[in-house]
């Protein structure tokens, strides 16, 4: 049987600066070589409302906090429009390093979609999370997210903007497309309009 590696596992606490703590040191898998460090989720832990995006961005692997590089101003504003007040939600990943390769002069990190190994190495600290913050309502945004907490047959295309009951973890899902994807949208508003849609179809509660 595989062994798992050391602090791959969140340890038994609902206590977030424990969690993130522990996470600082996780070695679930590979990603941690090259990344500056975890990015772990920020937010109040009696948030009733958590956002879930796929992984941190360059701007994110520096700054060590989420969402706060190009995606993350255009999620912000989005949330406002939707009518959502951004300082009570909680905002993580479903993967907690930055995953990357550089461009051929070696100078730019460029963002490259996690493998089923990692988003699956990772779960356990986004589980870890949601029991912590045992949301009422849980924000999917993009493919990865998704996968990880709607199964690997969701398809974002054709259920975005509904409300998914989900037991496992005692809460509503409504998952979109991910904030990255408007801003390479070739119709920016009209995705950016369709994105707030799914937003405000989520706050309908
Ligand atoms: N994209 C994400 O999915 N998460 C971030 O934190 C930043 C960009």
């Amino acid at each position: 049987m595989a062994t798992k590696a050391p602090g791959a596992d969140p340890p038994d606490t609902a206590d977030l600066g424990e969690l993130r703590s522990a996470a600082s040191g996780c070695r679930g898998c590979d990603l941690h070589r090259d990344a500056t460090q975890t990015v772990f989720g920020e937010g109040p832990r009696e948030a009733e409302v958590m956002v879930v995006g796929e992984q941190p961005g360059d701007q994110e692997d520096r700054a060590g906090a989420p969402f706060v590089g190009p995606a993350g101003r255009l999620l912000d504003r989005a949330l406002d429009e939707a009518g959502f007040d951004r300082r009570t939600i909680y905002v993580t990943n479903a993967v907690k390093h930055f995953k990357f390769q550089r461009d051929e002069r070696g100078k730019r990190r460029i963002h490259k979609t996690p493998s089923k190994t990692e988003i699956v190495a990772c779960r356990p600290w986004l589980r870890a999370e949601l029991a912590a913050v045992h949301p009422e309502l849980l924000i999917v945004l993009g493919a990865t997210a998704a996968k990880t907490l709607l199964g690997d047959d969701f398809r974002i295309t054709r259920s975005r903007g509904e409300r998914i009951e989900l037991p496992e973890f005692d809460t509503t899902a409504v998952a979109t497309v991910h904030p990255s994807a408007v801003l390479r949208a070739p119709d920016r508003d009209e995705a950016y309009r369709a994105f707030v849609a799914d937003l405000v179809a989520a706050r309908g509660r």
